[in-house]
């Protein structure tokens, strides 16, 4: 497998397109083994993987913990809500006392932005951001990524619609990054006040979802995070399912072939509607198995697995 020349991997932005290209095909390529009825490779055997979660997860937490099993490396998840993180120990801190157990990478979810660039500066352990703020989440897009490849089979030239929650999204981020390095159009679309000032400098802004669906191959939908929001984003979430939900009808406007995504956790008539969630064109499942091959694939290049793969 090509080297991969990053020591973390902070976010999307920082990569160039052959290193995106790099983590897909590895990612494609360790995704045999979880087909395997013995779902065990030695690659990672004799390091040590430290999950730092502070904010919430079901799907990279749990995908991190299965990649990093499946790859034979030693892991541990910390919990910070019984850690002493409740007793006011700081992020470095505790990023220092583990370390002194000789991880060799911390995996990290903050709700601060920055909070894994921080750590990459005064740690020697390889850091992989798992989410920090608004800011990236870049194994999420990685994911997406790998899923719209496989149904799509590029993803250069393909007209993607990221439609919700942008304002507090590290996803879309994560995702406009990565999908305007690789050639593909993307479209923003959400209520003037959950577009983040400027982006149109970036990526073409709609208010009206059915422009943005129109012609679309894919269509990402986000979460509204209403405990990232202080004040009024909009009037309701009744109004806002009207105005910028994803229903059946409106998923006609999009190509024939269009595929649905959905990072989760997703708010079911908030802004999907189960038929659609459900439906025929829902890729949510397959983003989730796609999010342990990607986990390996980060794991596998960062720690410069050796124990091979067979
Ligand atoms: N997509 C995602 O990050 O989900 P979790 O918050 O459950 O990890």
């Amino acid at each position: 497998m090509s080297a991969f020349r990053h020591r973390h991997l902070l976010g999307i932005e920082p990569l160039e397109p052959s290193d995106i290209e790099t983590l897909l095909d590895t990612a494609d390529g360790l995704k045999e083994v979880l087909d395997r009825p013995i779902k065990k490779v030695p690659a990672l055997r004799g390091k040590t993987v430290v999950n730092l979660f502070y904010e919430p997860s079901t799907r990279t937490r749990s995908s991190f913990e299965i990649a990093e099993k499946v790859l034979s490396a030693d892991s541990l998840s910390i919990a910070t809500a019984t850690s002493s993180v409740t007793k006011g120990e700081t992020l470095l801190d505790t990023a220092k006392n583990l370390e002194a157990m000789n991880p060799d990478m911390f995996v990290v979810r903050h709700s601060a932005s920055g909070a894994p660039h921080f750590l990459a500066r005064h740690c020697r352990s390889a850091i992989v951001n798992a989410g920090d703020g608004a800011h990236e989440h870049p194994t999420q897009a990685l994911l997406d990524a790998l899923t719209l490849r496989q149904r799509k089979g590029r993803l250069k030239g393909l007209r993607v619609a990221i439609v919700g929650d942008i304002l507090h999204s590290r996803v879309a981020r994560s995702n406009v990054w990565l999908l305007t390095k690789m050639g593909a159009e993307v479209v923003l679309c959400g209520p003037p006040t959950l577009i983040p000032p400027g982006i149109e400098a970036v990526c073409p802004v709609t208010y009206r979802i059915d422009e943005a669906i129109e012609g679309a191959d894919a269509v990402m939908m986000l979460r509204i995070q209403l405990e990232r929001m202080s004040g009024g984003f909009f009037p309701s979430l009744r109004e806002y399912f009207q105005r910028f939900g994803l229903d059946e009808a409106r998923v006609r406007r999009a190509k024939k072939d269009v595929v649905i995504l959905h990072p989760g956790p997703m708010n079911r008539g908030v802004e999907i509607a189960s038929e659609v969630a459900d439906g025929p064109y829902s890729v949510i499942l397959d983003q989730v198995t796609n999010g342990v091959a990607v986990r390996m694939a980060v794991l596998y290049l960062l720690l410069g697995g050796s124990g091979g793969t067979a």
